[in-house]
């Protein structure tokens, strides 16, 4: 779930950086078609314009194995935004990636620490 707590800084530099932009902007800036299905708002898609869905949030009834998914998705979510700083020249979009890139390893290493804890608990006599 960890990506939801993203999209409100997501949400805010997408709005701040289309905030005055007019049609004939958004069209010479590639985005005719998100603008005509979406005008300015907010819509929660990827960078191909698939739309957000909760299939992306997988889990399986196991604690190893949605903690090792969660860890994953940080990585995705770090490398996504690595992706991003390498085709942006905005210094003020580049900070806002570089905060979030840096959040995602920060969650990548409390997963982890997540994680070694459940081993932890499942490698532990239980007395009942
Ligand atoms: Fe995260």
């Amino acid at each position: 779930m960890s990506g939801l707590t993203h999209w409100e800084i997501i949400a805010t530099l997408f709005y701040k950086l289309m905030k005055g932009v007019t049609p004939a902007q958004a069209k010479a800036a590639g985005l005719e078609a998100y603008y005509a299905n979406h005008g300015k708002d907010v819509f929660l898609a990827n960078a191909a314009g698939d739309p957000f869905t909760a299939a992306y949030f997988a889990c399986k009834g196991d604690p190893v194995a949605n903690l090792v998914e969660d860890m994953a998705a940080e990585q995705k979510a770090r490398a996504t935004y690595e992706n991003i700083l390498n085709l942006s020249d905005d210094p003020c979009v580049n900070d806002t990636l570089k905060f979030l890139r840096e959040r995602e390893v920060v969650h990548f290493q409390r997963f982890g620490e997540a994680l070694d804890n459940v081993y932890t608990w499942m490698n532990t006599k239980k007395c009942y």
